[in-house]
């Protein structure tokens, strides 16, 4: 069977990731983020890390035109961020509280965990961009991660209810 875009999409929607909102700034000076579930680590020594941006939109241009980027790993309870940061309309970053470090990517509050980058590779192929980053800060918070399985949003379960 010839692997279709709607096959593809629905095969690989069964293997459940986190959620990330991938952050920087444009050199116009303006905050830009948007949500990815394309996030993986590469390597140890150097730490890298790894996302894929659709090279056809404006994520893939404001990170084309910045050297450093922040990858916010979102708990259960900022599904409202992943939708905003997700969405073609409005200010992302309006009522959105955040900090930035010295190399201005934007810090999400309340997020699980955060990481720095420095932009080390963009190797295009497809229709996506492959972003590869170094990694120069890292933190981790409390809580539980979003989840994203089968085209929807999901929190763990806690333990020994497996849903009966
Ligand atoms: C859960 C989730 C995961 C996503 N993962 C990615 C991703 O890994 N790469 C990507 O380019 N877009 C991903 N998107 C879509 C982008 O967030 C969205 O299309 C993008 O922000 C649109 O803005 P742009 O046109 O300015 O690039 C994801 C969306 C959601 C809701």
């Amino acid at each position: 069977m010839p692997v279709t875009k709607e096959l593809f999409r629905h095969v690989l929607g069964h293997f459940a990731t986190g959620v990330a909102v991938v952050t920087t700034r444009q050199p116009s000076g303006k905050p830009w983020g948007f949500t990815v579930n394309s996030f993986t680590s590469v390597s140890l020594e150097p730490p890298l890390v790894l996302y894929c941006v659709d090279s056809s939109g404006e994520s893939a241009r404001a990170i084309a035109g910045s050297d450093y980027f922040g990858v916010n790993f979102l708990g259960d309870a900022q599904e409202h961020i992943s939708r905003r940061f997700a969405s073609r309309s409005g200010d992302r970053f309006e009522g959105v509280v955040y900090t930035e470090t010295s190399n201005g990517s934007p810090v999400l509050e309340g997020c699980l965990g955060y990481i720095e980058c420095k932009k080390v590779a963009l190797h295009t192929h497809g229709d996506h961009d492959v972003i590869i980053g170094e990694v120069l800060e890292a933190h981790a918070g409390e809580g539980n991660p979003l989840l994203f399985f089968r085209g929807a949003y999901g929190r763990l379960k806690p333990p020994h209810s497996n849903g009966h």
